[in-house]
């Protein structure tokens, strides 16, 4: 039985691949949005009135205010990416809208980006590329841009999921160790293959590891989990990694704690304020910082775009979408 009429109508908040909208323009009334000019508050309430689906992206800050206003017909949140903290799915699930999200398909490109971010600050990577850019490069000297071995370091993984899973299978090829703090542990199959020690406290790990890669969900139990006091048991030759979201780390007590050098650097993709990123951390020195680009790859955006339509035609249909949020799941 279909829950909705053959072609709803569906509005696409940014631009997607091309193939992906033309397959959404054939199977749906579909809206996209040519400009990729980011919705307003205002576009957003539009959009909730008009549409019986909407794709939104982690841009569209979708409150329980806007939700609010949407109208009977919208029935759908078809959201094109895995997290989805930028939805207030209590709101959702009070007014009747299912949500879906993209999950699994950009796990490995994630994970690549965690691992270059992860090769990169130790080893000094921008700052040597910038040096020989800048035409002040005098040939080598054997105390030039020294950084700290991958080899042989501890890495810390917070969040053991399916991206944190990919980054250490990496990590196990560059001759690290792998310590993990999850909410349980993996499966022992899992944490065997991967020589995998499981950290049942945050707290005690965070002192244990060099390097601390976060990759858990932004969620109320994980906002601002780092703040200065927990980073500040990290060791002063240790690295954090963020490819997850920036509302995870309190990052003016990062940015402390940097300036303070009680750790030798970050590497960042994600950030508290993706619209205006502090000044002081893009004049940190010992900082890698990427304009979220952690599944920026043709194939994953590809592959995403699939798992929208996947989730919307199964709902359509009348059934379950497969990538339905449960509240339990977050
Ligand atoms: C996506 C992400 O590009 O999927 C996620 O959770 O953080 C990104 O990699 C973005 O969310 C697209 O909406």
């Amino acid at each position: 039985m279909n829950i909705l009429k053959k072609k709803p109508k569906i509005i696409l908040t940014r631009k997607l691949p091309d193939s992906i909208e033309i397959r959404m323009k054939e199977l749906f009334d579909t809206q996209i949005n040519i400009s990729d000019r980011m919705f307003s508050k205002n576009d957003l309430v539009d959009a909730l009135k008009t549409a019986d689906i909407i794709v939104p992206t982690v841009t569209d800050k979708l409150t329980s205010e806007i939700i609010n206003k949407a109208s009977k017909r919208l029935k759908l949140i078809a959201s094109f990416g895995t997290g989805a903290d930028h939805i207030d799915l209590e709101a959702a699930k009070e007014k009747g809208i299912t949500v879906t999200n993209t999950p699994g398909v950009l796990s490995e490109d994630t994970a690549d980006i965690a691992m270059a971010l992860i090769l990169a600050v130790p080893r000094r990577i921008i700052e040597g590329n910038k040096l020989v850019r800048s035409g002040y490069w005098k040939g080598w000297s054997p105390t030039g841009l020294l950084g700290h071995r991958i080899n042989g370091k501890r890495l810390g993984i917070l969040g053991m999921g399916q991206i944190g899973q990919a980054i250490a299978k990496r990590a196990r090829g560059f001759g690290m160790k792998i310590h993990y703090h999850n909410r349980k542990p993996v499966q022992p199959l899992i944490e065997d293959e991967l020589e995998a020690t499981y950290w049942d406290k945050l707290d005690e790990m965070i002192q244990r590891i060099d390097i601390l890669s976060v990759n858990c969900p932004h969620t109320e139990l994980t906002h601002k989990l780092l703040n200065k006091k927990k980073l500040s048991k990290l060791n002063k030759n240790s690295y954090l990694i963020n490819t997850s979201r920036g509302e995870i780390i309190d990052e003016k007590g990062l940015i402390e704690i940097l300036e303070e050098k009680k750790i030798a650097g970050a590497g960042l993709d994600v950030y508290e304020n993706e619209f205006q990123i502090s000044n002081k951390l893009r004049e940190l020195k010992n900082v890698v910082i990427l304009p979220h680009i952690g599944s920026a790859t043709i194939e994953g955006r590809q592959a995403m775009g699939e798992r929208v339509i996947i989730n919307i035609q199964t709902f359509v249909d009348g059934h379950t979408p497969p990538d339905k949020i449960l509240k339990a799941m977050i």
